[in-house]
């Protein structure tokens, strides 16, 4: 449930806030798709993978997470003895809600010689019955690590994972879930908005359908795509991916144009993630004058969640081969 928001007439948002995070021992995460007044406001703002590793690695008391829930519980599933707060509970996420545990799990038993690899974007559960988790910035090296004739099955996104598919020639199975943000982008008036900057390269999310990732110039994470825009020789760049980290671009290179990518009607706003946009500045500072909404997760569950994520930050630090992380599932 979450705390309500009536404030004291006069409150001076950004004050309190800095007050009690200080108070609290507090570090505010925040993901590129956030509102620009709580990117500027948090003490890091990332990508899935960096925030994860963040989330991990942190000695603060309280991790105020600026994201969707997913994320908040990927937080807690890593620093269990830190309280994990979210501004709105309700901050969901399509593709956890596109693959519902059970499904997976009978699909899982459909096919007991393969493997799961799974999206970070799901549920604490859906994580729990996966073998390896990955996120846009990691998918591609952790799968080069699997054996060539090892079968797997990759959810909930079905669109980054025909990405991989077509990157590395790898066949998998795939969960049929999408995002429902990056599957608002349109063609016909993509190729529109080329014609009108010639010359200006697209750089995508690979949660698009292929048919927007066909005319990318670069495919990758929010913090890929962010790095592509500020070493990109050129003074424009068509974003498709959530508008909300044309922020950060801004921020790093203002001398330079970034133009979101539009869907269907010609104008942006769909590709705003209607998740993301649930929290606020004041939905934040009341969770942390509450440290609610908090996020709970059983501890059985939350130790079986673990084991596949914590494949994930190994396998993506290259520091650890896939025989050193003890048997998969399938195995
Ligand atoms: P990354 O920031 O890891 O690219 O993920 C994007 C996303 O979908 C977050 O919900
Ligand atoms: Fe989920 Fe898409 Fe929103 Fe990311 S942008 S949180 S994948 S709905």
């Amino acid at each position: 449930m979450n705390a309500r928001t009536e404030l004291p007439t006069g409150t001076d948002l950004l004050a309190e806030i800095d007050r009690l995070r200080r108070e609290r021992n507090a570090v505010i995460l925040g993901h590129y798709y956030q509102k620009p007044e709580i990117q500027d406001l948090a003490d890091f703002v990332g990508d899935s993978l960096d925030l994860s590793r963040k989330a991990a690695a942190t000695d603060a008391d309280v991790i105020a997470f600026c994201g969707v829930r997913f994320m908040a519980e990927t937080a807690k599933i890593l620093s269990p003895d830190k309280t994990v707060i979210l501004p709105d509970m309700d901050a969901g996420c399509s593709l956890e809600d596109s693959c519902p545990p059970e499904q997976f799990a009978a699909f899982r038993a459909q096919h007991p010689d393969h493997i799961a690899l799974t999206y970070i974007n799901c549920s604490t559960e859906v994580k729990a019955l996966s073998d390896i988790i990955v996120t846009s910035s990691s998918a591609e090296k952790i799968l080069s690590q699997l054996p060539a004739d090892q079968k797997v099955i990759f959810g909930p996104d079905r669109n980054l994972g025909g990405y991989l598919m077509r990157k590395t020639g790898r066949d998998m199975l795939l969960w049929p879930g999408v995002c429902i943000v990056h599957e608002a982008f349109s063609e016909t008036e993509l190729l529109k908005l080329k014609a009108q900057h010639p010359g200006a390269p697209v750089a995508a999310h690979p949660e698009c359908p292929a048919i927007i990732l066909d005319h990318a110039d670069y495919v990758g994470s929010t913090s890929g795509i962010l790095d592509y825009a500020k070493a990109m020789a050129g003074d424009t760049l068509i974003v498709a991916t959530e508008p909300h980290i044309i922020h950060q671009m801004e921020k790093a290179v203002p001398e330079k144009t970034f133009i979101g990518a539009p869907g269907a009607d010609g104008n942006c706003n769909c590709n705003i993630c209607p998740y993301m946009a649930l929290n606020t500045l004041e939905k934040l500072y009341v969770a942390l004058r509450d440290l609610s909404p908090r996020i709970e997760i059983e501890e059985g569950l939350r130790q079986r969640a673990k084991v596949s994520l914590d494949r994930m930050l190994a396998m993506a630090s290259g520091t650890v081969g896939l025989g050193d992380l003890g048997p998969l599932r399938a195995n």
